[in-house]
């Protein structure tokens, strides 16, 4: 029996909160719970309150005496969602107070009716001074965990922008196989369809559209004519440039985007793609067979090539490495809560492994595409540079050595590679560098 949308995503939250897994993870188990006409604003609550965590939170503390247990959790998910919707939704104040106390009881929890009523009415009544007081707060200010406006006023021209990005909504950025149908085709497919778009200005297969839609309206996209991927993504297969025959390792390969792109590059191409999670081995396994391509799907560690590699030395190694995603937290807002300073240093721990371990699956001459979707120089140009003082026989080479058409000034060159920043209505934020082994 379906539940109501605001009760599931308490729920949803609440694990979130509770570090249980991802915010996309939560939402693909608990969605079918709602009915389908209120699924979108389960996923609006989940996303907005993860969003603007942020400021909800700060404002959240700033209101409650104590903060709720652990055990509680599902309560202070009710809290945030009632904020949320006061703020950001068009839901009336007067409504949003009364279906968060309505929520508490269906959390059975009648106990903090009175509380959740108290803390939303005080809020609707002292909005601007409690607004006011907290400012200050980097929170506030930036809807931003302070580590990490940190991190980004790093980059101090970039600042600003990056920020601006990270908290808008993303545009829906979509591949088109260029294999099956051209950009240009497909393009006036989705006009007859009333959906405008504009191509992407780097990779030379994107289209951006205007207004987002359900991946089943998108012209053919069961057939494998478009793939959803964002334009910096899709730079990954068109600089590698693979060639029919080529021996390729795409390295860490699920959800199968990249694996995908380089398939419609060279259907021909001899790939092996590796991913360690079984479940998300087989959403490769789903991606390849609706675009009718196919490769040779491992489950295993890329960090150790002795459990799967046999011994056939590669020609080009992809390696989109884990990383702390904080290119792409707009798509994935839970960073916001979940990602911790800590995590950083062990992911950099992580790639260093696995790229140490492909090197010495890939052959003389060969080539290694390292590319991560984050904005931390320790796991972008430091983890290369740290890469190429400890390994004699790596060199760095321009971007788009393998790829001379395809202009490179969508980022800013470092000292090793190349950083993608995000933009407002543009690329996600992204890093590439292409070694080769000598
Ligand atoms: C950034 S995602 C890859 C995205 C993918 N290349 C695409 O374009 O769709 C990183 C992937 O690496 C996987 N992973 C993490 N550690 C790994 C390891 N030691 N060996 C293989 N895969 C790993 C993760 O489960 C995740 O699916």
């Amino acid at each position: 029996m379906s539940q109501p949308a605001r009760l599931v995503s308490a729920k949803i939250l609440e694990q979130v909160l509770l570090q249980r897994g991802s915010l996309s993870t939560q939402i693909s188990k608990h969605i079918a719970d709602v009915d389908y006409d209120e699924q979108g604003l389960a996923k609006e609550l989940c996303f907005g309150v993860c969003r603007y965590y942020p400021q909800l939170n700060t404002i959240a503390l700033s209101l409650l005496s104590k903060p709720f247990e652990e055990k509680d959790l599902d309560l202070y998910a009710a809290l945030l969602m009632g904020l949320y919707q006061i703020e950001h939704m068009s839901t009336p104040d007067h409504a949003a107070v009364h279906e968060s106390v309505e929520l508490c009881r269906q959390l059975d929890k009648e106990w903090a009716t009175k509380l959740m009523n108290a803390v939303l009415r005080r809020y609707q009544r002292e909005r601007d001074d409690i607004l006011e007081n907290l400012a200050s707060q980097p929170s506030m200010a930036y809807n931003l965990p302070k580590w990490l406006v940190k991190r980004f006023k790093k980059w101090e021209t970039e600042f600003e922008a990056i920020v601006e990005a990270t908290n808008a909504h993303p545009p829906m950025c979509i591949r088109v196989n260029e294999s099956h149908v051209s950009r240009e085709t497909y393009k006036e497919l989705l006009e007859e369809k009333d959906t405008v778009s504009r191509e992407t200005a780097f990779s030379v297969s994107g289209l951006y559209l205007e207004s987002a839609l359900p991946v089943s309206m998108l012209p053919n996209f069961d057939k494998g004519d478009a793939s959803v991927q964002d334009e910096s993504a899709q730079l990954a297969a068109s600089l590698l440039a693979p060639s029919a025959g080529e021996r390729v390792l795409d390295a860490c390969a699920a959800p199968g985007g990249k694996t995908g792109h380089l398939l419609e590059l060279a259907p021909e191409l001899d790939l092996t793609a590796v991913e360690l999670e079984p479940w998300r081995l087989a959403r490769i396994e789903s991606n390849l067979e609706r675009l009718g391509v196919s490769a040779e799907l491992i489950c295993g560690d890329a960090s150790k090539p002795e459990e799967w590699w046999n011994k056939q030395a590669f020609d080009k190694i992809l390696l989109d490495a884990p990383c702390s995603a904080t290119g792409v937290i707009r798509r994935n807002p839970d960073i916001k809560i979940n990602r911790k300073p800590d995590d950083i240093s062990a992911l950099v721990d992580i790639q260093a492994s696995i790229l140490d371990a492909t090197w010495k699956t890939l052959k003389q001459g060969g080539y290694l595409l390292y590319a991560t979707c984050s904005l931390m120089p320790e796991e972008n140009e430091q983890q290369m540079a740290s890469f190429l003082e400890r390994t004699q026989d790596a060199q760095e080479l321009p971007l788009n050595t393998l790829a001379p058409t395809l202009s490179v000034d969508f980022g800013k060159s470092v000292s090793h590679g190349m950083q993608i920043f995000p933009t407002l209505n543009g690329q996600d934020g992204f890093y590439y560098c292409l070694l080769q082994k000598q």
